[in-house]
């Protein structure tokens, strides 16, 4: 991973630069105006920062899904452009799910690339049971205390997401 980033959760102080680094990474505000809204609508369980020097390189957002069991949607995630490829993103995730298996959520879900999810864990096969509109080999689970507490039932993202 770069040299000396600081892993540690988002404060206040923190909302502007996440915003910038989102709209570098995405190049569009979409993502940025999403997670502004996951905070304002009470969603957002964990937001995760990775920092040099006092400067944001890193962030993922983790949030309350609609969903039978507590369950948390990944994303966005997002490393400067100058950072990547140097084991930020991974780092930063790994320890989020730490942090948040912890707080005993049983259930994380992600729409994204199955080969770099699925170093932390994901799989297609426990998500293809329940009813989503991301439903899909690209949709994934992971199962943080060994099991999912359901194979099926309806899931979806936090509302703001219908935004994007
Ligand atoms: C995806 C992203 C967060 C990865 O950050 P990173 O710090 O470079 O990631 P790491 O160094 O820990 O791991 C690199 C892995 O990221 C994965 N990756 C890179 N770009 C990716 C992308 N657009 N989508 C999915 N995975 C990607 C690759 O699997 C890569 O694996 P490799 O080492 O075999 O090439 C970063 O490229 C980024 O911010 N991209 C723009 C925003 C984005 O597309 N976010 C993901 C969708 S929410």
């Amino acid at each position: 991973m770069t040299r000396s980033a600081n892993l540690r959760e988002e404060t206040p102080e923190d909302h502007s630069a996440i915003g910038g680094l989102l709209v570098a990474a995405f190049d569009r505000y979409g993502e940025a105006e999403l997670v502004e809204a996951l905070r304002k609508e009470g969603d957002l369980v964990f937001g995760g920062v990775a920092a040099i020097d006092g400067d944001i390189i890193g962030y993922v957002a983790l949030s309350r899904m609609r969903a039978p069991f507590p369950a948390l949607g990944l994303g966005p995630i997002a490393v400067a452009a100058r950072h990547r490829q140097k084991g930020v993103a991974s780092t930063l995730l790994h320890w989020s799910l730490a942090h948040v298996q912890k707080d005993q959520w049983p259930a994380i879900f992600v729409l994204g690339d199955g080969a770099f999810y699925g170093r932390f864990g994901f799989r297609p096969e426990l998500a293809a049971g329940f009813g989503t509109p991301y439903a899909g080999p690209h949709f994934m689970a992971l199962a943080l205390n060994g099991e999912l507490p359901a194979k099926e039932g309806q899931v979806d993202y936090a509302p703001a997401f219908d935004q994007l």
